[in-house]
């Protein structure tokens, strides 16, 4: 038997490793995002104000609480352009990368659409797709009106994402300035991503609505 010095040592070595670990994935998750979205840490956001700035009403800034307790499958973010969803969704991500000790990706909806097409950094489109897949914590930024104009094997890939991750219990971050719904001006979140993809959405959804004044200019 080992003695208890030893053990305490060994479980001493342990979390010190895992700590490193912690810490490496948080640095790296950190790397992948652009710094103005940086600007603001889930602290300030959230145990701050608890209410993310007056952007949020607060149903919404509860249901954020209770995600960053116990995350649903995904999150949504939408809101008018300026109002703070980048911000938040890498607040919130870079927490749950750092409380689940699990690696993140950070990827602009149109970066990842057009790796989709033709893969990116010396990966194939069938890897990167498989990537993004796995990753355990994806935030996609900025889905939207600009993204409607998906091929064919854009909005399989997208699909072939979305229930992947719903699958296998991923946990997915999308920011988007179009409504759920199809409204006057164009196609919803909904026909954006369709009715199949929709469905897994839905079956484990947080949403929040930022409809708050724009923070742009204010600096
Ligand atoms: N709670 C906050 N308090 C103060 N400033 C904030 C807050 N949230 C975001 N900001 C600042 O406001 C600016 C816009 O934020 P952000 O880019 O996250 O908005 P967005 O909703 O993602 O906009 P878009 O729809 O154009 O992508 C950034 O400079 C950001 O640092
Ligand atoms: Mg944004």
């Amino acid at each position: 038997m080992l003695s208890q010095t030893r053990q305490a040592r060994i479980a001493d070595q342990q979390a010190a490793a895992r700590s490193a670990y912690t810490l490496a994935i948080r640095e790296k998750f950190a790397a992948q995002v652009p710094r103005e979205y940086r600007a603001h840490g889930i602290s300030e956001l959230f145990e701050g104000t608890r209410d993310w700035g007056g952007t949020l009403s607060r149903d919404d800034a509860l249901a954020l609480a209770r995600y960053l307790k116990r995350p649903t499958r995904f999150l949504l973010l939408v809101g008018p352009t300026g109002t703070g969803k980048s911000t938040a969704a890498y607040a919130i991500s870079e927490h749950l990368v750092g409380t689940l000790e699990q690696p993140g990706r950070f990827v602009s909806a149109t970066a990842m659409l057009t790796s989709f097409s033709f893969g990116h950094e010396g990966r194939s489109a069938a890897d990167v797709l498989a990537d993004y897949s796995d990753a355990p914590i994806l935030v996609i930024d900025d889905l939207g009106s600009g993204n409607d104009g998906m091929s064919d094997h854009q909005k399989r890939s997208l699909w072939s994402l979305i229930d992947a991750r719903w699958a296998n219990g991923r946990h997915t971050i999308i920011t988007s300035n179009m409504s759920i719904k199809r409204t006057r001006d164009g196609d919803g979140l909904r026909e954006l991503l369709g009715e199949s993809a929709w469905d897994r959405v839905g079956d484990s959804l947080t949403l929040a609505t930022f409809d708050g004044r724009s923070f742009r200019g204010e600096r």
